[in-house]
């Protein structure tokens, strides 16, 4: 595997790319994301149920026009929440309405936030999901907490044209996910890992603590937890609205976790720190 950098990507089924690493925008404001545009990031993690895709939009479009970065180099998704994903109609205006919110005149990645509760309206919102992106309106579609039998019932479908590039789901390694990670994999569906700092829960654990030591104490728990996130294959989204944190946050390309104390954090652990709507029935 080439070395990572801050410029990494990955290339989604839809054939664009994504960056390896993003900014989670849940309960942040628009100087958080200008601040991580600032800092080198490149994607922007945000949903309608975070109430801030206006910031989110201004702020990217702000950091544009000031730098005359290209729109193109910045990375854009957000997620239909759950009054969205009833039918079709309701996911097709739910689209319209967060690229009118964002001031943006396409997304990069829209994501169904989590799994609507019948077969019919998961489809019916993914079919919503296509049509937009055959509009022009949105470059990839994806799910979030979405699990195995999720993804199963989707790739199964008829209807199926878009294929889904990637399911954001919490990982990190209390909650390894491997069922959902391994049937990724095999289906070309790239993991974005949230929660990847475990909102902090974890910082105190002993693991971190002798891996933070082995490097000479020149390293964060957080960024043990971020680099565990991209070696894994993952895509973590970290959040921070702290401008020294958002910077070190992303500053984990001058280290690298060995093989060994990458088998230290292979946890065969089940402990959410947010919700798990993966286990929801079809
Ligand atoms: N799809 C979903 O259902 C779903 C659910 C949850 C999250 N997400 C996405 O994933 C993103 C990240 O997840 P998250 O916000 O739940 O949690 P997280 O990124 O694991 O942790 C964020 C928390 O850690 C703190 N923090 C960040 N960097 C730190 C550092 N270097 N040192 C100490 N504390 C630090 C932050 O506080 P400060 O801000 O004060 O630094 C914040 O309280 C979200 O913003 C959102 O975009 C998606």
């Amino acid at each position: 595997m080439a070395p990572l950098t801050i410029a990494s990507t990955v290339k989604l089924s839809s054939g664009e790319v994504m960056p390896r690493i993003g900014y989670g925008a849940y309960r942040a404001n628009g100087s958080g994301v200008y601040e991580a545009l600032k800092a080198g990031y490149r994607l922007v993690d945000t949903a309608q149920f975070y109430d801030n895709e206006d910031q989110c939009g201004r702020a990217i479009l702000q950091f544009l026009a000031e730098t005359g970065t290209s729109r193109a180099s910045v990375f854009y998704t957000t997620k239909l929440w759950q009054q969205c994903t009833t039918s079709y109609a309701a996911a097709a205006r739910g689209i319209d309405g967060s690229l009118k919110r964002a001031g943006l005149s396409y997304a990069d990645l829209f994501l169904i936030h989590s799994p609507p509760r019948s077969r019919t309206a998961r489809l019916e919102t993914w079919r919503a999901l296509q049509d937009a992106v055959k509009a022009g309106k949105i470059r990839s579609i994806g799910v979030s907490n979405y699990g195995v039998h999720h993804l199963q019932e989707l790739l199964d479908w008829d209807g199926l044209e878009v294929h889904p590039a990637v399911n954001q789901v919490e990982v990190h390694p209390w909650l390894p996910r491997k069922d959902i990670v391994e049937f990724c994999a095999a289906n070309n569906i790239v993991v974005e890992a949230y929660s990847p700092l475990t909102r902090g829960v974890r910082f105190g654990d002993a693991l971190l603590a002798d891996i933070v030591t082995a490097h000479g104490g020149a390293i964060t728990p957080a960024q043990v937890l971020i680099r565990w996130s991209m070696q894994k294959g993952h895509v973590p989204i970290p959040k921070s609205s702290n401008p020294d944190r958002i910077r070190s946050n992303i500053d984990v390309f001058n280290f690298a976790l060995s093989d060994a104390e990458m088998a230290m954090l292979d946890l065969d652990s089940y402990a959410p720190v947010t919700w798990d709507p993966t286990i929801s029935p079809l």
